[in-house]
């Protein structure tokens, strides 16, 4: 196979950027855009040069990979869809709408793939792509403790999941994947403001083996923020996910004793959805591996639960629930 035939499900305000990257990647071949909605699904296909099509089963049997962009809450329909297809699929994070959903993906996962054992299967963590998080990661740096900060002002979508499943669970799974131990412990706060689900909640993560997190995560904030702190062993990092600068604080020897030695790391800027999408197409196509595979994404669903309970149980002391 040359190009991956790749057809974008849900084209709104991330969908669109997935269609541009898949018509522009070295491997794959925009081949549709999947869309219900009768004015964007056309307008972004035209855009990009792609047939429009209204919904998935009109056009699954051309293609070889899907990218699901649609809202959390077709995620397990339209996966399901896709794996008794047996095509490689990235799907947009979260994996799915609920824990039990999640596990059944993976159930359905497992099947398929007991027929067709190549299937990709990816969940869409971009930050894990983010050159200065890729930087940090290459430097071996060990966290022992971690604040993740992710606010931003009231987006007006994915109103249909909290705040936890909708922005929050990006940093539960990096913070997972930078400490390299489960989450065993979450305490958390949280309450509804602008919406009747959780927009504003605050976590605290114990992980197995001693490493401690706190993530705050909020959509009712004046205005963005999406930061990293992470501090080791006579080191300590400071990580901005919009900017991707990384700044590292080690303590060393100077002249006159100890001093805090201040280095910004050199980082090559790339866009953590392109770098996303084509690993995914290269991974299909068995150039490469990278990528958040569903077995991570289904864990930051189980600590998100755990994030969502422990949010339930502070409402109902607070007597909201
Ligand atoms: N990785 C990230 O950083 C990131 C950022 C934003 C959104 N997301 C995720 O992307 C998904 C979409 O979010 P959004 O903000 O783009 O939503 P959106 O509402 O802007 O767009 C959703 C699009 O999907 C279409 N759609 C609805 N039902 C569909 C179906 N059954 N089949 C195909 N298309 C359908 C809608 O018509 C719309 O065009 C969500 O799961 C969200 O969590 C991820």
């Amino acid at each position: 196979m040359s190009k991956l035939r790749v057809a974008v499900v849900g084209v709104g305000h991330l969908g669109q950027h997935h269609a541009r990257i898949a018509a522009s990647s070295p491997n794959a071949l925009l081949a549709f855009v999947v869309d219900p909605d009768p004015t964007r699904g056309p307008e972004i296909a035209a855009k990009f040069g792609a047939p429009w099509a209204a919904s998935l089963d009109q056009v699954l049997a051309e293609v070889d990979a899907v990218q699901i962009a649609a809202p959390t809450g077709f995620h397990h329909a339209l996966g399901l869809q896709v794996l008794r297809a047996g095509k490689h699929l990235l799907m947009e994070k979260p994996l799915a709408a609920t824990l039990d959903e999640a596990v059944d993906l993976l159930r359905a996962l497992a099947v398929a793939r007991a027929a067709q054992p190549g299937i990709v299967a990816q969940v869409g963590h971009l930050e894990r792509f983010n050159p200065a998080v890729t930087a940090l990661r290459e430097r071996g740096f060990k966290p022992r403790f971690l604040e993740a900060v992710r606010v931003s002002p009231f987006p007006a979508r994915s109103m249909e999941v909290d705040v936890v499943m909708d922005v929050m669970i990006h940093d539960l799974d990096l913070l997972r994947a930078l400490v390299g131990r489960p989450v065993v412990e979450v305490e958390a706060v949280g309450i509804p403001v602008l919406t009747p689900y959780a927009d504003l909640v605050n976590a605290r993560l114990k992980f197995e083996g001693g490493a401690f997190a706190t993530v705050t995560a909020s959509r009712v904030a004046r205005k963005k923020e999406r930061t990293l702190r992470a501090f080791g062993d006579k080191e300590y990092a400071s990580l901005d996910f919009a900017t991707q600068k990384l700044e590292l604080l080690r303590l060393v020897m100077g002249p006159d004793g100890p001093e805090v030695h201040p280095e910004t790391a050199t980082i090559e800027e790339g866009e953590p959805l392109r770098l996303e999408i084509e690993a995914f197409h290269a991974a299909c196509l068995g150039r490469g591996t990278d990528g958040v595979t569903w077995e991570e994404g289904q864990e930051a669903m189980h600590v998100a639960d755990l994030v969502q309970k422990a949010v339930a149980k502070s409402l109902a002391e607070l007597g909201r629930a």
